[in-house]
């Protein structure tokens, strides 16, 4: 069977989907599949990789006019004038463009099976503001929280007189459709308000402000299509101020990633039940990770948010949840692919 690997791409987690490339490269279980690194530029654009060029444990994109990648509408994927004849697309592409429906409904157009959730699965998990949205309705837990348009950005006293009417200081500012904590920053009072959001509308038009609080950090890998499965949670413990992207990829010295979190049965029990309903409350399918908060003062969790491409860098959790539960790095991707193609 041939898949094809997907990865780059034009977000600002370029380079971690390049690292996710390159373990799930190593890892994809060659008896069964054959695979076709597709790497995408930061300009968007598709390369075939006839060579496959590793460096600081992330694939390369190498640009070769002649190995230019289509996606052909009812045709599948074609190179150089000829089709790959792909039968499933790994599409390990991060953030905007990659994770937020359009690539998805460029691969349905290809008529291209493809891994993970579909073009409304993706687009509201991506959009932190839409995805709170359809969990409230749910019923589901999560933090008190506002958008902000930038077409409609009201004077900045003005915008902390409406923050303070619904949540205290620190909040986080957060570009409502961003990833691995790109453009985020934990505000302590008023005046941080005008820096942050500055800088997360450099992101996207749309951002978020979340109430912050004293919490652990929890994540659930969530799997399925009909039939929906979690593992056990797992724990970051960092030792940063936030879980931003320095702490995440940079500087992991004192990134420790605790699987299974330590919780009680009942926690346990009641965040895999969370997670699978916020998985189905947006329509997923094939895999996600879903973040949660633990108040530490009150022991309450809420939802953070959920991811639909999550990372599959060495220190991410998603396959080592699947591991810690007893499948193997191999088999797990070779699972995706099935429910790919389900
Ligand atoms: N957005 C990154 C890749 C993650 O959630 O793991
Ligand atoms: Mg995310």
């Amino acid at each position: 069977m041939r898949i094809a690997l997907l990865y780059g791409g034009r977000s600002g987690e370029h380079e971690v989907s390049c690292r996710s490339a390159a373990a799930i490269y190593e890892h994809l279980d060659r008896e069964r599949f054959e695979v076709l690194p597709v790497g995408i530029t930061h300009e968007g654009r598709w390369y075939l990789q006839r060579e496959v060029r590793v460096k600081d444990g992330a694939l390369e994109v190498t640009e070769d006019e002649g190995a230019v990648v289509w996606a052909v509408p009812g045709a599948g994927l074609w190179c150089g004038g000829e089709d790959l004849r792909v039968d499933c697309v790994f599409p390990i592409v991060h953030g905007t463009f990659g994770e937020d429906g359009t690539l998805q409904g460029l691969l349905e157009q290809a008529g291209v099976a493809y891994v993970g959730a579909g073009v409304l699965g993706s687009a509201l998990g991506m959009d932190k503001d839409r995805a709170k949205a359809v969990w409230l309705q749910a019923g589901l837990p999560i933090l008190p929280f506002m958008v902000v348009r930038r077409e409609s950005l009201p004077p900045w006293n003005e915008l902390a007189i409406q923050l303070r009417r619904r949540m205290e200081f620190p909040v986080f500012v957060k570009p409502a459709r961003g990833g691995s904590s790109v453009g985020i920053s934990k505000v302590h009072d008023e005046r941080g308000l005008k820096k942050a959001c500055e800088l997360a509308f450099t992101y996207d038009s749309k951002i978020v402000i979340e109430q912050g609080i004293e919490a652990r950090e929890i994540e659930c890998g969530v799997w399925g299509n009909e039939d929906v499965r979690s593992f056990p949670p797992g724990e970051i413990i960092h030792t940063h101020e936030f879980y931003d992207y320095e702490a995440k990829y940079e500087d992991t010295e004192g990134l420790q990633l605790k699987i299974p979190a330590e919780l009680t049965p009942e926690q346990q029990e009641y965040v895999r039940n969370v997670a699978e309903k916020a998985y189905r409350a947006l329509e997923c399918e094939g895999f996600a990770r879903v973040d949660f908060l633990l108040d530490t003062e009150t022991e309450v969790f809420y939802l953070n948010e959920i991811n639909t491409l999550p990372g599959f860098t060495p220190v991410s959790m998603f396959p080592l949840m699947a591991q810690a539960a007893g499948i193997s790095f191999p088999d797990l991707l070779t699972r995706l692919i099935e429910l790919g193609l389900d």
